[in-house]
């Protein structure tokens, strides 16, 4: 079994949009910016923004975070939306999901100028990768699944992907993706009768599920490739946390042919891919002659 490493994939892929941020600023163009929204206090919300803000530091993204607390009138968070909407350095907007409970996180959403969307969350940029369209940008966790695959020359034609979950921002636009690139795609989710059977028929097995080690070794075909998008926070039974997917690693790993491991797998792909949006926002908003090509 072959580790996919989302650790190496990433930084492959952030050191590709360093390289597009660097060939800007060469020309006189002043660095993209993502503008993050963290409203609350979610633990997981808040080191996600973190991450995110790393990463942009890293390649040359400059950030803007606006940390607002859970009173924070709506009116106040959408007059911010605003002001980044209104501001040219800013290309990349994202409100960390969930909000708290009493918002209308569609609304609030509704407010981010979609050219300017990071996570391709706006029906807008949805609508454009259900038809296939080049012209905009991909949602995050999704795109940086295919990335990963890419990266290890793991062709999705003609396979049998099964994708358990079918959540807006993973399992229904990953199958998106995969139909886009010519793969048989199978969805399943909680009412799915007979999830075992269903599952082992897969050439690429995708658990989007977020219920902590619930794949084990027998919902894979053996010598599949199993694609981990689970990031759960769960208690052991001396006291201590860990972090786990939605696969039951030791199980799984024993019979697949390539894997993600928790974390280091599809969490860093999808953080890379906030910046390859944001960057590929910038870049059609000033209509700059600059290819977004990254693949290795
Ligand atoms: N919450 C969980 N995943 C995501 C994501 O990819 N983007 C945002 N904005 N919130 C999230």
């Amino acid at each position: 079994m072959q580790i996919l490493d989302g650790k190496q994939t990433a930084a492959y892929y952030r050191s590709k949009v360093a390289l597009k941020v660097e060939e800007l600023k060469k020309n006189g163009i002043a660095a993209p910016r993502l503008a993050a929204f963290l409203i609350g206090d979610n633990i997981a919300s808040a080191m996600y923004i973190k991450m995110k803000e790393k990463a942009c530091a890293e390649v040359g993204i400059l950030t803007r975070t606006h940390v607002l607390d859970a009173k924070t009138p709506e009116a106040e968070i959408i007059k911010l939306i605003k002001d980044e909407n209104a501001d040219p350095q800013t290309s990349g907007i994202l409100v960390q999901l969930p909000l708290p409970k009493h918002y209308d996180e569609k609304k609030i959403l509704s407010y981010i100028e979609p050219s300017k969307d990071a996570d391709c969350f706006l029906p807008q940029n949805i609508g454009h990768m259900f038809l296939g369209d080049e012209t905009t940008v991909l949602p995050c966790t999704p795109l940086g699944v295919m990335k990963l695959l890419k990266y290890y020359k793991i062709d999705v034609a003609s396979k049998e992907v099964c994708i358990i979950g079918r959540s807006n921002i993973v399992g229904k636009p990953l199958a998106f993706l995969m139909l886009k690139d010519n793969a048989t795609v199978t969805m399943c989710h909680s009412k799915t009768r007979d999830l075992k059977e269903v599952a082992k028929r897969a050439d690429i097995l995708v658990a989007a599920i977020g219920r902590a080690k619930m794949i084990d070794s027998s919902y894979v075909k053996p010598g599949a490739v199993v694609v981990d998008v689970g990031i759960n926070h769960i208690e052991k039974p001396d006291g201590k946390h860990e972090t786990c997917g939605d696969c039951d690693f030791e199980s799984v790993s024993k019979i697949a042919s390539y894997m993600t491991p928790v974390p280091g797998g599809v969490g860093p792909m999808t953080i890379a891919m906030v910046l390859y949006n944001t960057l590929y926002n910038y870049v059609l908003i000033k209509k700059l002659d600059i290819k977004m090509d990254i693949e290795p």
